[in-house]
Formats: C-alpha cells, structure tokens, sequence
C-alpha cells in the first residue's frame, strides 16, 4: 500500500528488482535440487531442527546446534543428506529431546563435512560405540559424547581421529575398558570419563594414548586396579579416581605415571595402602585421599613421592602420622604453597604428632601453619599433673583457636584454585576429648611407650623459637586474668623445664 506514495518509475524498479530476485532463488533451488538447507527447516513435522550461527546462507553457516523432536530420526530418513547443504560446518550438535530420537552415530553425514571440528551428542539413546565409527571423520578435534546410554566401547571404536584433543563421554553407562578402544590417537590431551559404571580397566587400557596430559575416572564404580591399567601414560599430569570403590591399592600401581603432577583419590574406600603404592610418582605435587578408611600408613609410603608438597588425609581413621611417614616431604611442606590437611582423624594427643610444632615453626605457608594451628586430637584423661595445669589454660582461652581460624580465613591470596572443597565441609563439632595440639607445649605431650617407637625424640625438646611461640599464643589469647595468671603459671612452668 505504501507503495502508492513513490512515483510509478521507482515503483517499475522496485517490481524489477523483485522479479529478479525470484530468478535468483530459482536457480539456486536448482543448484541444491531437493535438498533442504538444514539451517532453515520450516517443515511443520521435520524430525530436526537446527539453529545456525554466523549465516543460514547455503555452505555459509559455520556452527550449528541440532534439536532432535518428534518421535526421533532413523538411520533411512532422507533428512540426513540435508546436511550436505552446510559442508563447511566447524562445529555439530545433536541435542536429542524426544526418547530414542537417535539410537546411532551419523557417521555418513559427518564423513561430507571435511571441516568440522568439534562434534556433539546429548541425550541420545547410542548404546554402543561400534568399531571405525569415526573413520575419515579426521578433522575433528573435540569430542562431546556427554549423557547418552553408551554401555559399551568396541575395540577400535575411536579409531582414526587423528586430530582428537579433549574426548568427552561422561554421564554414560560404560562398563568397562579395554585394550584396544582408545587406539590410534595420537592427538588426545584430555579424556573424561566422568559418571560412568567403569567396574573394568583391562591391563594396557590407555596404552596407546601416549600424548594424554589428563584422565578423569571419577564417580565410577572401580575397586580394583591392576599394575598395568596405566601403562603407556607417561605424559599423564593428573588422574581423577574419585568416588570409586577402591579398597585397597598395591604395590606400583602408579609406577608407569612418571610425569604425575596430580592423584586425586578421595571418596574410596580405602583402607590398605601397600608401602610402595606411591614409588615411580617422582613428579607428584598434590595427593589426595580424603574421606576414605585409612587407618594406618606404612612408614616409607611417601618415599618414592619425594616432590609431594600438597596432601589432603581429612576424614579418614588416621591414628598416626608419624615422623617416618613425614621426612620425605617434610621440606616440600615448608614451602609457600604447600599444604597439608590431617583434620578428622583418630588421632591422640601425643608426642608422634610432635613434629607438628617444629613445622608450624618452620612452615613458610599459611595453609600448612593454619592447618596445624587449627589442628585437633583427642586428649586421653590418663595424664600427668603438669598437664592438668595446662587442661585448665585452654578451657579458659578457646578464643585462642578461634582467632587463629578467622585470622587465617582473611588471607585470600594463598587460595590454590585446584583445590575443591575445602570451605564446604561441614566444621567438625569440636567434641569434649578435643584439644588444639598447639597449645599443648611438646614436653606436655603424653608419651606412652607404644607411641615413643614412632616419635623422633629430637622433636621433643622445643627450641627457643618455639618456646616463644608458645609465649605468643598464650599471651594473645589470654583475656580473662584468670587466664592470664594461669598462663604465666604455666610460662614459668615452661621456662623451667626449657
Ligand atoms: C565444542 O562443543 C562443546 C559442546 O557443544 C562446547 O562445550 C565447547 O565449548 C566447544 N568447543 C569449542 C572449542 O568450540
Ligand atoms: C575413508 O577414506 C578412504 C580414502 O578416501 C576410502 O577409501 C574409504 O572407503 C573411506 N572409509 C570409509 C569408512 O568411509
Ligand atoms: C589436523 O590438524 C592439523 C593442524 O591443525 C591440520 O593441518 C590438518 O589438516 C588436520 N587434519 C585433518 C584431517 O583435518
Ligand atoms: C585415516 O585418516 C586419514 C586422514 O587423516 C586418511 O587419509 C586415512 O585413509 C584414514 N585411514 C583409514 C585406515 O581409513
Ligand atoms: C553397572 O554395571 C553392573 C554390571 O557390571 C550392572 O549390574 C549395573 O546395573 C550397572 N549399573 C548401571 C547404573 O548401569
Ligand atoms: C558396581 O558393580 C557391581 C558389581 O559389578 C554391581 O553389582 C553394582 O550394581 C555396580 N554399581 C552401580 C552403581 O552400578
């Protein structure tokens, strides 16, 4: 209607213009015959629809997010050769929003786009990875196989992906990994097989994946691993074995994971740790076994972990760490960065843990002084006088261990982003046995014969430093005049015995 303003040539024009661009669809309708461009399904009923970025233009889209409705898509549907319309498509996905809407990899339609990088499926009802899936689909470089049905890894499933860095297959149903499944991929930095039922990893599972920097094996159902699960990693940085069902590990189980920065272990079942577990893992950093069923540690157990300088043991059984378990990461923990967590243990108050007082002294890190400082142990009521001297100190000046708690929460910088956790557990409820073992002065330490064997005797004797440690603590915290009539009591006491 609008129409009508303009003067008739401009209108003569405006009609030109659009017949000829009539002609111009007509001819590339022609080009693409039947085929519909994928990016532009209007069909009421279509199976598919796709959301295109960049261009919906012929051969111009870029990335596109496929939705699968309607009852799902079959391998036979003329839909499929659809995507030749789009073959310069980097990345592909399959949302799958219909139950069984898509039981199979589209490896056909893949095979046309020589540029696609980056490929995924969710929420598909793909049970089975068959052998060559991914034959002379190369080009592809990530991986995106998250919340399917997949039970089963054939041999060779993955078979000629020469350009895949990051495989993802978490929130699935695998069952087991063999030999020869990951194979023939040189390229692969991360694998995460996340939220599975991996009960099986044959010997030489990952032998072929020489090149992996990361494997993440967590909330899965593992309880045991062989020696030879991990042969061939010897890139391997960090390895996720959370939330299995592991029991007890030998001997060299990790003895191929040489270059090994990171074991996350929590959430096991742990309770036996074969003194050599740890040897060949010369470049570990960080080693995890919170929450697990250890009770006791083989005294060389960090022997072969000489570059440890970040172990989390919260919540397990621990009765004893003891020196010996110690002296080979001993220095590491002094360093700026290091950490080490022992809360939510079994542990007595005696001399073993004496080593705790030299360490706070020595340590240059605030987590590891902050730990030890908030450290707890069970006190025993069969002790000598000069320890109820000392009982009656730390009843009376509990803000002391709270001061030191908030003191150190203000302290951001020293946040390690790798660390997970560590501020959602839930704070222990401190219980009537418990007593800070910093506050207690080393001498006070009972020593009871069975405990002697395990304690480095040198530890014993506090130094002038620490004696002034002990100062400070009790000073600060000594509000109260009782509180501070006691405690030089108890300095008196202290410079007595030093
Ligand atoms: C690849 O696709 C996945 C899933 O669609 C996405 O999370 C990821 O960021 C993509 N990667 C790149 C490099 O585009
Ligand atoms: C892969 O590509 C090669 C060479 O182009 C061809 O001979 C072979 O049939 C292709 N394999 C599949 C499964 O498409
Ligand atoms: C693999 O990646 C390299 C480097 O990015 C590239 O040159 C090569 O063409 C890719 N291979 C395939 C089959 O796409
Ligand atoms: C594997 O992929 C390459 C392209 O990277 C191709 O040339 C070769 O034929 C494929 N190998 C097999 C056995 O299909
Ligand atoms: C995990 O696998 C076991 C057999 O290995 C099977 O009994 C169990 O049902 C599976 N669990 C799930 C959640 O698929
Ligand atoms: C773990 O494996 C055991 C034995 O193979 C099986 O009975 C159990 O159902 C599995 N657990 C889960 C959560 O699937």
């Amino acid at each position: 209607m609008r129409a009508l303003k303009v003067p008739a040539a401009l209108l003569l024009l405006l009609i030109a213009i659009d017949s000829l661009d009539a002609n111009r669809r007509k001819q590339k309708d022609k080009i693409v015959q039947t085929t519909v461009n994928i990016c532009e399904i209007g069909n009421r009923d279509s199976k598919v629809y796709c959301y295109c970025e960049n261009s919906q233009e012929i051969n111009e889209a870029i990335k596109t997010e496929c939705w699968v409705f309607n009852g799902g898509i079959d391998k036979a549907d003329p839909l499929w050769s659809s995507f030749t319309s789009q073959m310069n498509l980097e990345t592909l996905a399959f949302n799958v929003r219909s139950d069984g809407g898509l039981s199979f990899v589209p490896n056909k339609i893949l095979r046309y786009l020589r540029k696609l990088k980056n490929f995924s499926i969710k929420f598909s009802s793909i049970n089975k990875i068959e052998s060559y899936t991914f034959v002379n689909i190369s080009s592809v470089q990530e991986m995106t196989l998250t919340k399917n049905q997949i039970t089963t890894l054939n041999k060779h499933a993955f078979y000629n992906l020469s350009n895949l860095t990051i495989l993802t297959l978490d929130a699935n149903k695998i069952k087991k990994i063999e030999t020869e499944t990951f194979y023939d991929l040189p390229a692969l930095q991360k694998l995460f097989l996340t939220s599975n039922n991996v009960t099986i990893i044959e010997d030489g599972a990952f032998r072929h994946l020489v090149n992996l920097l990361e494997l993440e094996l967590d909330k899965n159902n593992i309880s045991t691993l062989n020696k030879e699960c991990f042969d061939g990693l010897a890139n391997l940085k960090r390895l996720d074995l959370r939330k299995n069902k592991i029991a007890v590990l030998n001997s060299f189980t990790f003895i191929e994971l040489w270059n090994l920065q990171e074991l996350l272990l929590d959430y096991n079942e742990i309770y036996i740790l074969a003194q050599r577990t740890f040897d060949g893992l010369s470049q570990l950093r960080k080693l995890s076994l919170s929450h697990n069923k250890l009770i006791n540690l083989a005294d060389g157990l960090f022997e072969g972990v000489r570059g440890l300088s970040a172990l989390d043991l919260r919540n397990n059984k621990l009765k004893r760490f003891t020196i010996e378990n110690l002296r080979p990461i001993y220095d590491n923990l002094k360093l700026q960065k290091s950490y080490i967590y022992l809360e939510g243990n079994d542990f007595d108050c005696d001399c073993h843990l004496a080593w705790m007082h030299k360490l706070r002294h020595e340590a240059k890190s605030i987590k590891v002084r902050t730990s030890l400082e908030n450290f707890l142990c069970k006190f025993s009521h069969s002790s000598n006088t000069q320890f109820t001297y000392y009982e009656k100190i730390d009843s009376k000046s509990n803000i002391n261990g709270d001061k030191l708690s908030d003191d150190a929460d203000n302290i951001e910088e020293f946040h390690d982003e790798n660390e997970e956790s560590f501020i959602d557990e839930p704070k222990k409820v401190r219980g009537d046995n418990d007593r800070t073992l910093l506050q207690i002065p080393v001498e006070l330490l009972p020593c009871p014969t069975e405990v002697k064997s395990v304690t480095d005797r040198t530890y014993t004797y506090p130094s002038q430093n620490e004696a002034k440690d002990y100062r400070n603590l009790i000073i600060t915290s000594s509000i109260s005049p009782i509180g501070i009539n006691i405690s030089v009591l108890l300095l008196s006491l202290l410079l007595l015995l030093g």
